[in-house]
């Protein structure tokens, strides 16, 4: 499995932020910009469907983000945005103060290897053992063999899969298979950790462990931003909203107690303060 690299890349690729270190301009400051801006961000799919209409945004490092909105409303294509799996029509993306958009496309890895990815649906290799679906994260970053199975069994332990590394992580139940798929997106230290509809495929108890576990997660200091449509999950934390309505994101800051999901003019008549409008 493991990936050969030359050297160069191979000590570029061990830092955070390494695909950053070829642009000239970039200044130690940087690393104080918020971890993630979106500035008038518009994508459409076909000419009338736009997906987000001018979404702006800041994310600072270290906060925990809900990101909630109706089915259709925009959160998986703004996280495919910022993992650049979908580029934007026009706007910009600033990933800590960089314009993920003109990153070019050999660039591209060395931005997901700062992100840190779970989806509703895990997205591990069943016939792979936990460890291994854990340790690829660390190969294609090259690092020693020795170094990847103490962070592996790190990980794990800090997942609630201590001493699970050699079952076969499609035997693992379902909760137990999103905790490897967290592992697998946390043991690289990502800079941004994006979650979309983690929760969804869980029954409520197990959805709820899993929220609890990214909470721990970002009690260590990671950067999280969760989306769901599951008022469920966002009325158990006490964490920032941002509501994408109709392409536009709004951050409802009086938490959810008087908020529905009927859309923007409930925002609006309960007094929350409007991001982008
Ligand atoms: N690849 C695509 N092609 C065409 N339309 C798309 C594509 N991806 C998403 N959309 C549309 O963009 C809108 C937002 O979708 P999505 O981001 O998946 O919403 P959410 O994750 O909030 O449910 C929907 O109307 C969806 O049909
Ligand atoms: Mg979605």
């Amino acid at each position: 499995m493991a990936i050969s690299m030359n050297r160069e890349r191979r000590t570029r690729t061990r830092r955070p932020f390494a695909f950053f270190r070829a642009d000239a301009q970039r200044g130690a400051r940087d690393h104080e910009r918020p971890i993630l801006e979106f500035e008038d961000v518009y994508k459409f799919f076909g000419e009338e469907q736009a997906a987000l209409r001018g979404l702006n945004l800041k994310i600072e490092r270290g906060e925990f983000v809900f990101l909630t909105g109706p089915s259709g409303a925009g959160k998986s294509t703004m996280l495919r945005l910022i993992t650049r799996e979908l580029g934007v029509d026009s706007g910009r993306i600033l990933f800590a103060g960089k314009d993920i958009s003109r990153l070019t496309d050999r660039s591209i890895p060395y931005l997901r290897r700062n992100l840190g990815i779970v989806f509703q649906d895990f997205r591990i290799i069943p016939h792979w053992s936990v460890a291994e679906n854990v340790a690829i994260s660390l190969e294609v970053m090259d690092y020693s063999p020795r170094l990847i199975r103490s962070r592996v069994s790190e990980v794990l332990e800090r997942v609630g899969l201590e001493g699970r590394g050699g079952e076969r992580a499609g035997r693992l139940s379902g909760g137990e298979q999103q905790r490897v798929a967290i592992a697998r997106a946390i043991v690289t230290e990502p800079a941004l950790i994006l979650a979309d509809e983690p929760t969804g495929n869980l029954d409520p108890a197990l959805a709820v462990d899993i929220l609890t576990l990214f909470e721990e997660i970002h009690e260590t200091g990671a950067t999280v931003l969760f989306a769901t449509h599951d008022h469920g999950m966002i009325e158990r934390g006490n964490h920032r909203i941002l509501s994408l309505e109709k392409g536009r994101v709004y951050d409802v800051r009086k938490g959810l107690s008087s908020w529905s999901a009927s859309g923007v003019h409930t925002v609006r008549e309960q007094g929350l303060r409007v991001v982008a409008g």
